[in-house]
Parts: C-alpha cells; structure tokens; sequence
C-alpha cells in the first residue's frame, strides 16, 4: 500500500513528495514540527500538540499555515489515507520558499506545510518495552531555545547516532554542571531511593514534552510521589529506575547509561504503571 503526503495543499504519493529547493526550512532550519501518536485510531493529546504547535510558531513568528480546525482536517485526512490505526503523524512548518536571504522574507510569503504518517507495530513496541533501552550521556551543545520545537536537530542526531555507534539507542544531554537535561528526542526521569520520581523542570534547557505533561497528570491520578527537579547524572545511575518518554515511544525503561546497568539492569515497575495507565488518560481524538 503506497503512503500518501500532504505538501501544501496537496495529498501526493509519499514517493513523489518534496518541497521546493529554497524553502527555508530545507537551508536555514527555519521551521517547527511536531509528531503526534496513534493508538487504536485515536490521536493522542492533539490539544496540547496543536497548543505546543502554536507557541512554536509564535516564538520564531511564523504564521499558522491554515486554522486550528483545517489543520485538525487535514492530518486526520492523511492519517485515513494512509490508514493508520496504530502510528504516528509527523507535521512541519516552515517560514515558506523565498530567494535565499537571512532576513524573513516579505510578508505574505506563505508558509509551507508537510504533514506525513506512517504505522508501527505494536509488537516491536511492546518488545522494547520488555527488553528496555540503552543509553549514552553526552555534553549539552545545543542552542538556549530549545523549548521551541524548531527541526534544527543537528545536534540531537549527531548524539543519536554516537549513541548507535556505542551500541546505545539514546544519548543524554547533561549541562556544564552536571546535571541531566534530555535525550536526543525524549524527557528524562529516574525514580529515586525513595520511590518519587523526578524530571527537570521544563521553565528552561528542555523541551516541554507533551508526553512528559500528560505523566505528570497521570502520577498523581495514580498515586506516585512526584517531583520536578533537576537530578544529577550520578544520581541518574544510582537510580532505582530509569525511562525515557516521547509521543513515539510514551515510556521506554533505560536499562543501561553509559555501559552501567541500572540497578538490577531490568526494566522497573514506575515505567510499566505509568505505560498501562497513560493511553486511559490521555486526550483522545478519534481519526
Ligand atoms: N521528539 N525532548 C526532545 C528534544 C524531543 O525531540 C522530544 C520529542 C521530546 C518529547 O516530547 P513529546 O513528549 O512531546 O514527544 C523531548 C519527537 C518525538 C521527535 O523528534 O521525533
């Protein structure tokens, strides 16, 4: 089955799908994204990804690319095209094409829209989520605005793929003083000795992850102590546990950083609570 893309104002074959040469986005990052999870054809917290969506846009000042509502239209027109029931969207926007000049372009310049989706299997999923996942931590490089979800992510996939070169499926980033900050794609959490879990605040270095806002409602609907405070990666590998969350994964156990395993080196109970309750709970937009 052939997969179909939304690019600015068309549905295309996947296959055919592009964006002109200078599109600013394609030579100076200068767009934001988001990406959405599906689960039994229902988006996941669409609210607060078209919430987040919009801040973005408005902290680099690009105009939304159509309403709210068109836009609701559009991407549950390619989730049905593309027939997923269990996957993700991925949707980007950019300031628009214009002859190449720092500076924005005039205004009026449109900006452009991709919207793509694609299915994942449930079972390699729940695989990963039996096995767990390894980590690598890695010194911070990264700009000051990353809470704005811009898709210049050089750095994130530069630490990504150091990550798989040490046998490793997500890199760390830990500031100058320590203490942990995000994984390449994914918020960070430990649970400490006494059972609450903690995540850094996200007033600054971090993206808000949607997914990290929903797990904060659902802890405390679920009764498990918690608390947002920065954690420093000593304590990070003390831990009792470790995940990782992000709307493709929703909680993945880490069960190695840096070659050490993480108490006993097996996913724990915190990740696995929280995995069961969290599609309950979450916002759900039927397709
Ligand atoms: N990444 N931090 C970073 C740097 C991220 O890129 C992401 C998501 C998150 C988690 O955010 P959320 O819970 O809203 O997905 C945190 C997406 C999934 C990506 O780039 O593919």
């Amino acid at each position: 089955m052939s997969r179909i893309a939304y690019v600015n104002g068309a549905y295309v074959p996947h296959s055919e799908a592009a964006v002109h040469v200078e599109d600013r986005g394609y030579q100076f990052a200068d767009g934001v994204y988001e990406v959405c999870e599906v689960r039994h054809g229902m988006i996941v917290d669409l609210t607060r990804h078209l919430d987040r969506l919009g801040r973005s846009l408005g902290e680099l000042r690009i105009d939304w690319p159509m309403s709210r509502k068109a836009l609701t239209h559009v991407i549950r027109q390619v989730l049905r095209k593309n027939h997923v029931r269990n996957g993700l969207f991925y949707l980007q926007v950019t300031r628009g094409v214009a002859k190449r000049d720092h500076v924005f372009p005039a205004s009026g310049t449109s900006p452009s829209l991709v919207i793509t989706a694609k299915s994942t299997n449930p079972a390699i999923v729940a695989a990963k989520n039996a096995s767990g996942i390894k980590a690598i931590t890695v010194p911070e490089n990264r700009w000051d605005r990353v809470d704005i979800k811009t898709i210049g992510l050089l750095p994130n996939a530069l630490a990504r793929q150091a990550a798989k070169e040490q046998g490793a499926q997500e890199a760390i980033f830990i500031d100058p003083h320590g203490t942990v900050k995000e994984g390449a794609a994914t918020n960070v959490w430990m649970v400490d000795e006494d059972g609450t879990l903690l995540t850094r605040p996200a007033e600054n270095g971090i993206l808000r992850g949607i997914t990290r806002t929903t797990l904060l409602d659902i802890a405390s609907k679920i009764g498990i102590p918690i608390r947002e405070e920065a954690f420093s990666v000593e304590k990070m590998k003390s831990a009792r546990e470790v995940f990782i969350t992000a709307a493709t994964s929703i909680c993945f156990p880490v069960v190695a950083i840096d070659g050490q395993p993480v108490a006993n080196g097996h996913p724990g109970g915190v990740s696995q609570k929280i995995r069961e309750a969290f599609f309950d709970i979450a916002e759900k937009t039927p397709i």
